[in-house]
Order: C-alpha cells, then structure tokens, then sequence
C-alpha cells in the first residue's frame, strides 16, 4: 500500500507541453502500426488538447485511396483498437485534418506530388512548413526514403523537419552503420527520431526517476551491493501472422538488440548531468560502450537460443514455431532469447546482468529485478532462519510498480525469519494505468525532444554488443540442435544452465 503524499515531488521529464502546428507524414499508412497505434495515439493526445488543431495527417502508401476511405479506415482502428471516437464532434474535426496521397516509396515523381501537396495543405491548414515524416515501411526501404526525401529537398530545412525511423534499425552493425551513413547524408542527427516503444513506456522512463529522484537507491546500485541483475520480457503470443517479418529477424534482433538494451542501458548507466538529450544518451552510450557477452569464446556460456514448440496456453492447444503459418519446418530462428552480459567499469566490474525474453510464455511480463547480495555474516543459521537476499523488482508492464522483498522477524517466541514484500502499483496509487508509449513519443517527437529517441552511435553499440551471438547464429546449423521448449513454458534447460551454473536462478515472475 501507497499514501500519495499532499506535496508531490516536482520531478517531471517534462512539463506541460503544446507543440507548433504540424503535418505527420505516415509513410506504409495502409499498414497496422498506422491504425493500431499512430491514429489512435495522435487522436488521443488531440482528445486531451496536447495537440493544435490545425494537427494535420497525410498517409502515403502505394494503394489507390481517397481521403475519404482513408478517414474510414482510420475510424475503424480507432474503434477496434482503442476506446473509438468518443465525441462525433471532435472526429469530425480531427476527420478534417487526415489526408491520403498515393505514392511509390522509390519514385522520384511521388515525392514532387507530395511536397506539392503538403505546400497546399500549409496554406489551408496553417502548418508553416512543420513536418514530421514517420516511415512505417519496410526496414529495407529506410534508406531509400531517406534519400529521396533529402533529393526531392524535403528534409533540408533541419528545424522545421523530422524523420522518424521505426526499429529494426538495420539487420546487424555493418547495415545499421550504413543505414546510418544514409541518415546522415540527408538529415542532422537533431532530425532523425530512431524510435523504440519501450523508451516511452511510463515504468521504463520511471527507471530515470526512480534512480536519481531518490538519494536511498544510488548508493546501492553498484557492485557492493548488487550480486546480479535480472531483465525478463516475455510475451505469451506467438509468432501471430508476422511469420514473414519475423523469419528474417527471430528474437535477438526483434527484441534484445534494441527493446531489452534500452532497458538494460537505463538500469545501468552513470547519472547524466541533465535530463538534456544528449546527456542522458550519452550516459548510455557509456554503458554500452563498456558491455560484452560475459564469454565471446565459448558462447554457450553467454548465450542461449531456443525455439517453442507446440504446447498449451489458458487450456488451448497451440502449434510450434515450426509449424506456424509461414515459417520454414526446418527454421533456426530463435523465438527465446538469455544471455549473460558483463559490464567492464567500476560500478559493474563482476555483477552480470542476465537478459532473457521469449515468445510463448506461460507470462506476459517485462521486468528487472536487482537481486542484492547475501547478507555477510549468516546470523541466523537454522532452516527457519536463513535469510534470503533482498530483491527489488521494478515491474514494467503489466500491473506496473515496484516492488522490494525484504526479510523480518515472524511474530513469535523464537526466531524465525520470512521474506514480505512492499509493493507500489501505479494503478492503485494514481487511479489510473499508464498511456500507450506512442502518445509520449510521437508528442516529444513534435516537440524536438529527442531524450527518448536512440542515438545513431547508441544504436550501433547496441548491435556490437550483440555480434557475436549474431555472427554464430547465422551460421547454418541443424535445426535439430536448437532447443526447444513447450509454449507456455519457461525457460529451455539451456538457459536454466547458463545462470544455474553461476548458483543462481531464473526468477518466475
Ligand atoms: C515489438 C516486437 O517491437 O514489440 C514484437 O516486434 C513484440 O514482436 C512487441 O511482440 C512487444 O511489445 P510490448 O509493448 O507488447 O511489450
């Protein structure tokens, strides 16, 4: 249980905040991030007035629409994928402000008819030459957009337009690095906007305020105290009809690389001078910088893939990976992920940071629990006495909050110990769970804030950190030796070994 204090502390990442009137330029708008998320969130934040009115969106995709197909498009994934329109007044408003232009993403021609269009809506919209280009295209077609982009002269103005780039970036170090030699032959990095929903999840910026609000935590979070670190994403969904995304990406790249390394990095990194930008960036750049895989000679003892296989989830039976709609029967690409990573700096010297994340969960649950070291002197030495380690777990999605385990005395005669634990769980002590991680990105992204954006440097440290797993894992290998583990299980014996072999254990959330 949590009392809100009558006097809250003023720490906020930011204040209240209205950006200038703008056009979002959804690239691969007939696309599902577009009606899922993008709509959904740009609708809600001009629900809570965080958006002017004049707020204006074009779609562009190759499909023959009309404006008016477009808007209902766009209504229906406001009603199938969040709370619907709500007022009839304000989407008709918001209606008024959504247009579609059909464009190839390769043809120079397309990009004259937009630029023309978008100088037309300036005028009757008020826009003022404000663009945000967001491109929810294929990964490979990045680069490509960028370029014609930057040739049709769309992105020169560096403070008046901004690129937002979804994940992956690239597919290993060599195409991030070159994806962003692109970036930075069109663009100043002040525009590019590398997006990574987890950075705007409420509990993963919390993990800034939780660290360097408090002065009781900092003094703890270092290698005297801290014996390892536990980051968990698991998804209790499969594969779903994204098989032929995810054939080519498989859970390292689709989530460790970028989702998990964003968490990690805010856990681990020094204080920043600033919540600035750059400051905070930096700060985990640093920390990347100082990462590796625990052991890049013998990478089972680092590293661990595996694959589910057919099993049951809430009393249904569910197929294997393997026998998924669209994937190869013979495929390698792994559906779980563990790893062990160590930090080579004074705070982590010799703490390791075990990774995990996995599709097919018995769990849908995003974690990190630091495990503290044992007590130094076991005073209390009988069964009923033994003291377990502390543990805070900062819990990220679902049923968001933080919780501590410690151990105390049992009401009694004699001594005997037991682990309770206080918890904080934002929605009982806010009355309200948090918001979807795009309304915070897209808002800070029309603000020019780029704190919760990867950085072009943050991005490839990231990808080197994860080579040498890559690199051994694209080699072919027989599909019979990649683990298995039933859907709605945990972790594969594999994994079980690689932290069980360090004395400790997989936490079962
Ligand atoms: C996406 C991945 O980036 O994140 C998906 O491509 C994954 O495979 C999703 O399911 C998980 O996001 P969340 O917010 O549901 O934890």
């Amino acid at each position: 249980m949590v009392t809100l204090l009558p006097n809250p502390l003023r720490v906020g990442l930011q204040q209240e905040k209205m950006p200038e009137p703008q056009i979002l330029v959804i690239f691969g708008a007939s696309g599902d991030l577009t009606q899922r998320k993008l709509i959904p969130a740009i609708y809600y934040l001009r629900r809570e007035r965080r958006l002017p009115p004049q707020t204006t969106i074009v779609g562009v995709a190759r499909r023959d629409w009309s404006h008016d197909y477009f808007r209902e498009q766009m209504r229906k994934g406001l009603d199938e994928f969040s709370e619907g329109v709500g007022s009839e007044e304000l989407w008709q408003e918001f209606a008024q402000g959504l247009f579609y232009c059909s464009g190839d993403i390769d043809n120079p021609d397309s990009y004259q008819k937009l630029k023309a269009f978008l100088a037309e809506l300036d005028g009757q919209r008020g826009t003022r030459g404000n663009r945000v280009f967001y491109l929810s295209v294929a990964p490979k077609l990045y680069g490509e957009a960028i370029k014609q982009l930057g040739n049709a002269g769309m992105t020169a103005d560096a403070t008046k337009t901004r690129v937002v780039i979804e994940k992956p970036f690239g597919r290993d170090l060599g195409t991030a690095r070159a994806l962003n030699r692109v970036v930075t032959q069109y663009c100043r990095e002040q525009q590019v906007y590398r997006i990574d929903h987890y950075l705007g999840k409420e509990t993963v910026q919390n993990l800034l305020v939780f660290r360097f609000a408090n002065a009781i935590f900092e003094p703890l979070w270092n290698r005297q105290f801290v014996d390892h670190v536990q980051i968990t994403v698991a998804e209790t969904v499969g594969v779903e009809d994204r098989a032929g995304y995810y054939e080519t990406s498989g859970a390292l790249r689709d989530m460790v690389q970028n989702h998990l390394m964003q968490v990690f990095c805010l856990t681990a990194m020094e204080p920043p001078n600033s919540l600035e930008s750059d400051s905070v960036r930096t700060e985990k750049v640093k920390v990347l910088q100082a990462t590796r895989l625990a052991n890049v000679h013998d990478l089972t003892q680092s590293a661990v893939r595996a694959q589910y296989s057919a099993g049951w989830m809430k009393g249904e039976k569910v197929p294997g990976y393997r026998e998924e709609h669209g994937v190869d029967p013979n495929s390698t690409t792994p559906t779980y992920v563990a790893m062990k990573l160590m930090i080579d700096n004074w705070r982590w010297q010799g703490v390791p940071f075990y990774l995990r994340t996995g599709k097919r969960m018995p769990k849908k649950v995003s974690e990190i629990a630091i495990h503290f070291r044992e007590v130094p002197y076991l005073l209390f030495q009988s069964a009923a006495q033994q003291a377990s380690a502390n543990v805070l777990i900062m819990r990220i999605q679902p049923n968001e909050g933080i919780a501590l385990r410690f151990e105390v005395k049992m009401p009694g005669l004699e001594v005997r110990t037991r682990t309770v634990e206080m918890d904080f769980g934002y929605g009982t002590a806010f009355g309200k769970t948090s918001g979807d991680a795009y309304d915070r990105l897209l808002l800070d992204c029309m603000m020019g804030d780029q704190t919760l954006f990867t950085r072009a440097d943050e991005v490839e440290e990231a990808w080197r950190v994860v080579t040498p797993a890559l690199t051994a894992w694209e080699t072919p290998t027989d599909p019979a030796l990649i683990p298995q583990y039933e859907a709605g299980t945990w972790e594969p014996a594999e994994a079980e070994l690689l932290i069980n072999r360090d004395g400790k254990r997989w936490r079962r959330p």
